[in-house]
């Protein structure tokens, strides 16, 4: 288990204060001055080496990202940082509680990420209905401003900083970053064709970065601790602590900080309290947030909770959202209610994910009663093979890789279900009228 010492958050569950006072008590703003002093490329080079990966589910390396921004600032393209606050996979609660628990974390990072990048402006984009954590956060830049760590001059360091907070709407598609972008900008969160990427066209065509609430928030801890510090935890290229969220069959739901690459089975007995029934009444899980394939019970006995590792067995890590469901659950229906939410997420912008969303939770309704033949499973399959891959945002790949995974390690239900539909109509449509009318 992740030591107490090599804990970031230690205020998640919002024990204590989490305004500055105690933010400062917990260690935050502690030396940010030096930090910023050391210059740009040092703060993106040790982000680098720390190995940090995205926390907002594709888990692209932070400091690489950050390295995409040009290092010359043009005075009519100002950088611009943003960060993701959207947090709209389902399954996924964590920036939330960051928000609200350990805003001076990510207030901090704001700083030193968009000092990083030669930023001197951040917006943070937060789900319209997080209203409490909003206005905590609100309060919270108050204080710093209050305090002279952001705004002109910010900690003495020469750097001036803004950082504003803006409320979206509740669309899951504006948690896609190109999506938000334009929301951000006041149109429709269509997301846009890429490339050009936001480092070089992003938000008012200007270089911009977005981040996660929690890739931000870590960052201050790292350049505090030291990239071998963090890169010490876990495994390489997987690397750090990570916030899980976990829900579903468990006995205690929960977020909770753990080291990354912790087995899933651990973290589900030691921390929520494990299976309802017990671990031998395990159906699948969920790993990653609602978009990433599920595993049978017989993966999770031994897999890791890592990017790489949930890849190898074809999911991912996502969100890192644990969805558990135990022998109760009908599958079949567990993911037709996913497919109908990424059909009513979809923006419609293209073809394959507007029709094809709308194709596949028809066709998941009629799996769900058996109402299909067998051969409907493999077009099922092909018909999410063509909408992965082929469409402007990654929400295509979303609504495929469930399906995808349903029928990897489900086939045998889905068929049973069919077979046992033929069976009632036959034994049903045999039956003399007047036995099927008592
Ligand atoms: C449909 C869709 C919804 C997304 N929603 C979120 C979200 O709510 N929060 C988030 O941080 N990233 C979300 N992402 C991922 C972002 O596009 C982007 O990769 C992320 O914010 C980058 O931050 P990171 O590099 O720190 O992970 C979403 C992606 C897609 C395709
Ligand atoms: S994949 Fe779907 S949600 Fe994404 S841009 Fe295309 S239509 Fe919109």
């Amino acid at each position: 288990m992740l030591k107490d010492s090599d804990r970031i958050f230690t205020n998640l569950y919002g024990r204590h204060d989490w305004g500055l006072d105690g933010a400062r008590r917990r260690g935050d703003w502690d030396g940010t001055k030096a930090i910023l002093e050391k210059g740009h490329d040092w703060i993106t080079e040790q982000v680098k080496a720390s190995d940090l990966r995205g926390r907002g589910g594709a888990g692209f390396p932070a400091g690489l990202k950050w390295s995409f921004m040009p290092k010359q600032v043009d005075p009519k393209r100002p950088h611009y940082l943003v960060v993701n606050a959207d947090e709209s996979e389902p399954g996924t609660c964590k920036d939330r509680d960051i928000i609200r628990n350990d805003p001076h974390k990510l207030i901090e990072g704001c700083l030193v990420a968009g000092f990083a990048m030669r930023a001197n402006a951040g917006y943070i984009y937060i789900r319209g209905e997080f209203i409490n954590e909003a206005k905590q956060l609100e309060a919270a830049l108050d204080q710093a401003y209050g305090a002279g760590l952001i705004g002109k001059n910010a900690c003495g360091s020469g750097w001036d900083f803004d950082i504003y907070v803006h409320r979206g709407a509740g669309a899951y598609i504006c948690g896609e970053e190109t999506g938000l972008l334009e929301s951000l900008e006041g149109k429709p969160g269509r997301p846009r064709l890429k490339p050009p990427f936001p480092a070089a066209v992003g938000l008012y065509g200007c270089p911009t970065t977005v981040n996660n609430v929690e890739t931000i928030a870590v960052a201050p801890t790292i350049l505090r601790r030291g990239a071998a510090w963090f890169a010490g935890l876990g495994r390489p290229k997987n690397t750090g602590t990570k916030v899980f969220c976990i829900s579903g069959h468990v006995n205690q739901p929960c977020n909770v900080e753990e080291e990354m690459g912790i087995p899933l089975k651990e973290l589900i007995e030691k921390h929520a309290g494990g299976v309802r029934g017990g671990w031998d009444n395990l159906l699948a899980i969920i790993p990653g947030g609602s978009s990433v394939p599920l595993l049978p019970k017989s993966i999770c006995d031994d897999v890791l909770m890592d990017f790489d590792s949930l890849r190898a067995v074809r999911s991912g890590l996502g969100t890192a959202a644990v969805i558990v469901m135990d022998k109760s659950t009908d599958v079949i229906a567990a993911i037709a209610r996913l497919s109908h939410f990424y059909m009513h997420e979809s923006c419609g912008q293209c073809t394959p994910c507007r029709e094809g969303t709308g194709w596949v939770y028809r066709v998941m309704q009629r799996m769900v009663k058996g109402d299909a033949t067998v051969e409907e499973i493999d077009r099922l399959d092909d018909v999410v093979g063509q909408i992965e891959g082929h469409t402007i945002c990654a929400l295509g790949d979303a609504a495929a890789w469930p399906v995808q995974g349903l029928i990897r390690h489900f086939r045998p239900e889905l068929e049973a279900r069919i077979l046992n539909y033929k069976g009632v109509r036959s034994s049903s449509s045999g039956a003399s009228p007047a036995s099927a009318a008592a």
